[in-house]
């Protein structure tokens, strides 16, 4: 994917209603992006999915859907406040603020354009731990005993409602948690569109497992976060593991992968997999005083149970899916712009167009596409020439475009063209549903 290609993405986005910035009326914030129409869509079948895999089609695993603000011990047992921090230099000519370790990527704003440090001008100062939770404050104080963090992860929200769930389930370990939320984190060098932001969320799993059995565990649950992928269609060439180095590793983990995708700007992370051991747990007893520890009645055994977490970023997700659903093509001498989306994730499923304003088709196609909406997202669209419209979907990502025609007056058939192959299938109109659940039941 060549370097423009994100340019033209994230231009794309803003154009179709996918996403905005956020507060661009007043200038836009850099780190925090809204979802508009096609995008909230797109990120809520994604979420949908994630949540029918990993909570609704096991018999091993519950929701949860904790608050975003929690008791400040909780992050005092979590290791957060200590050590949930980057390392950070400022420089005193431009008062500029970089993050130690990645000077590399940071822009000095001196000219020419160099990196901090490079300027003979430049006096960068010893790095400083910085810590990267945002705090506000509870109740009308606003002094410390009144601090508050937003979550920077929402593993904590299930680690402290582990007991409620067992207690208020038939679960027995091994079994997991698993919750979809917003977290927040004060990056220094937010970027790439979606990628990095200061506000995102997560789609996280804590599987609670026999202490010597976390290993097996761990290599399970990598093969199934790797089928979801490829499941929701992104190109495998496009992915791969990463192991995290001993010394990379973050301060709960005893074993970590990263599921990587090469989006236009590099290989990154998008999910990790990270065997956390009984370090959180462990420490939530330790701190709040209360027991966490299981009861094997079976084996009359009593353990702390080892975590196998499962984290994806629902935001980087949808990143990936949009940077592997963007195609540029020539047909017939014009550039065609495709979201090859994956049919149960695209925003619109299919969109109803008459041919002409007249001769009665409106009315049919009407009638076909509000009985679509009482299944799938449709769009209706009579505006333009039938070749504009078909663009205007494949920018959509909308997998099948239904066209109501003159012949649809006599046999009762429609054409449905196919978004990737271009081909056109004619299908009878009271089939229209039971056909399109087919496809996008994949
Ligand atoms: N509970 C473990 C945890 O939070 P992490 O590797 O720090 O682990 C997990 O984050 C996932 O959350 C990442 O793989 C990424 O998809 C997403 N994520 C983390 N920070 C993010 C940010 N600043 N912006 C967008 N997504 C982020």
């Amino acid at each position: 994917m060549a370097d423009d290609r994100m340019d033209k993405l994230v231009s794309l986005c803003k154009r179709r209603g996918f996403v905005f910035q956020s507060s661009e009326i007043y200038g836009g914030v850099g780190s925090v992006w809204d979802y508009g129409p096609l995008g909230v869509e797109l990120k809520r079948n994604i979420k949908d999915r994630w949540w029918r895999a990993m909570v609704q089609s096991r018999d091993d695993i519950e929701g949860v859907d904790a608050g975003i603000l929690m008791h400040p011990r909780v992050w005092e047992a979590s290791g957060h406040v200590a050590t949930f921090t980057d390392p950070l230099v400022d420089c005193r000519t431009c008062k500029g603020r970089f993050r130690a370790d990645r000077l590399h990527d940071a822009q000095c704003p001196q000219k020419p354009s160099k990196h901090p440090g490079e300027h003979t001008t430049c006096d960068l100062t010893d790095a400083r731990q910085f810590n990267m939770m945002f705090k506000t404050f509870m109740g009308p104080m606003e002094d410390t005993a009144a601090i508050v963090y937003l979550r920077p992860e929402t593993a904590q929200g299930i680690y402290v409602n582990y007991l409620n769930v067992l207690q208020g389930s038939r679960q027995k370990i091994p079994f997991g948690i698993a919750q979809i939320g917003k977290a927040f984190r004060n990056e220094i060098t937010p970027g790439n569109f979606i990628f990095r932001t200061r506000e995102f969320e997560q789609m996280e799993m804590q599987f609670f497992v026999k202490p010597g059995t976390e290993d097996d565990w761990f290599e399970r649950w990598r093969h199934i976060r790797w089928q979801w992928h490829l499941d929701l269609g992104l190109t495998p060439s496009r992915l791969r593991w990463y192991q995290t180095k001993p010394e990379e590793l973050a301060h709960y983990a005893k074993a970590a992968y990263d599921i990587e995708y090469e989006f236009p700007f590099g290989w990154n992370e998008f999910e990790g997999i990270h065997n956390r051991t009984d370090y959180d747990l462990k420490r939530h007893q330790e701190f709040s005083g209360k027991k966490l520890d299981y009861f094997d009645q079976e084996k009359n055994e009593r353990f702390v149970p080892y975590v196998v977490e499962t984290s994806v970023g629902a935001d980087r997700c949808t990143l990936a899916v949009l940077c592997d659903a963007y195609s540029e093509e020539q047909v017939e001498g014009e550039t065609r712009v495709v979201l090859r989306f994956h049919p149960a994730v695209a925003p619109i499923k299919a969109a109803v167009l008459p041919l002409v304003k007249k001769d009665g088709l409106p009315e049919i196609a009407e009638k076909i596409y509000h009985d679509i909406k009482t299944r799938f997202a449709a769009f209706y669209d009579d505006g333009g020439s039938v070749g504009r419209r078909y663009r205007r979907q494949d920018e959509a990502g909308t997998p099948f475009c239904i066209t109501v025609d003159g012949q649809t007056k006599e046999d009762q058939t429609v054409t449905i063209r196919l978004r990737d192959t271009l081909e056109q299938q004619r299908v009878d109109a009271g089939r229209i549903v039971a056909w399109l659940a087919e496809k996008i039941a994949v």
